[in-house]
């Protein structure tokens, strides 16, 4: 198969503009090999034939999306970066918990931006019923949300292969999973905090319906953003939070440049970033 460079601008573009990530010229070959499996499950043999198809005749963007499904990067596993859930455990949790309990405030909204196949949403109900005292008082929602429709599905069902439970205490293990032939399947008291759904991090109105979150992990999604893209999208989770709420990016992902509107603050040897709202900045 051939992909012109033409052909390789004009898919990355839709890609870009749709989804907001960016593919660099050194990712040609990349791209390449996802555009092949489409052009095969297709029946396709031509790139520009099926550029053509993509730009005037998926007017329901069914096949972009199953394009999209094939180029994101789906890496993740339980307990992930584990450090740094440990110092928002430890640290702003407990804080956040506190200052809520005082105002008679029992609601607690935690949002996994770019969820991958739910391991990180899952690690982070187990995390709460671990840390929450007396968790039945509290009212507490897990968002999940991820672009890839198939990884969704992956998500929704639980259950994990050795590989993604590496970092997963023995103990931890036992109390969250069932184990079984087929793998490790997420036990239902925590499946149940969790509700996953489709979301475009880069579609600005689905995103501003959310509103009043605790807590938003958004860690290793951006680093497939350019500039541009990931500054629409940090301004759009600045409004998704609640005043006081948390930012959690990967470790290699620095915010400060691209918004400053958020508060450093440092918890266990991590960086946070906190939404200050309008007291805050009185
Ligand atoms: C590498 S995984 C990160 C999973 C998890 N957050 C972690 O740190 O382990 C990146 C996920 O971001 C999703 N993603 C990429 N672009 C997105 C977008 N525009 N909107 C929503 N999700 C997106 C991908 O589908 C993929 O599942």
């Amino acid at each position: 198969m051939n992909l012109s460079t033409e052909d390789f601008f004009k898919l990355r573009n839709l890609i870009y503009n749709m989804a907001g990530l960016f593919f660099e010229p050194r990712k040609i070959y990349f791209v390449k090999k996802r555009i092949e499996k489409r052009l095969d499950a297709l029946g396709m043999d031509s790139v520009s034939d099926y550029v053509h198809k993509l730009t005037y005749q998926d007017r329901d963007g069914r096949e972009l999306q199953s394009l999209l499904n094939s180029l994101t990067t789906n890496e993740t596993y339980f307990f992930r970066e584990n450090n740094q859930l440990d110092a928002f455990a430890r640290f702003n949790l407990s804080e956040r918990l506190k200052e809520k309990k005082n105002k008679g405030d029992f609601e607690l909204r935690i949002w996994s931006a770019g969820c991958s196949s739910g391991e990180e949403p899952y690690t982070l109900a187990i995390i709460l019923l671990e840390s929450i005292e007396n968790v039945r008082l509290w009212d507490i929602q897990v968002m999940a949300t991820d672009i890839d429709t198939q990884i969704l599905e992956k998500a929704q069902e639980g259950l994990y292969d050795e590989r993604s439970v590496r970092n997963v205490s023995p103990q931890v293990l036992k109390k969250y999973f069932l184990a079984s032939a087929d793998g490790f399947r997420v036990r239902s008291n925590v499946r149940e905090m969790v509700n996953f759904a489709h979301l475009n991090l880069y579609d600005h109105k689905a995103v501003s319906r959310i509103r009043k979150v605790d807590f938003l992990f958004c860690r290793n999604v951006l680093i497939y953003f350019d500039d541009a893209s990931r500054k629409a999208v940090v301004a759009d989770f600045y409004d998704a939070l609640a005043d006081g709420g948390f930012i959690y990016l990967g470790h290699s992902e620095a915010l400060t440049r691209i918004h400053s509107a958020f508060e450093i603050r440092r918890a266990g040897g991590f960086i946070v970033h906190q939404k200050i709202g309008q007291e805050g900045l009185l």
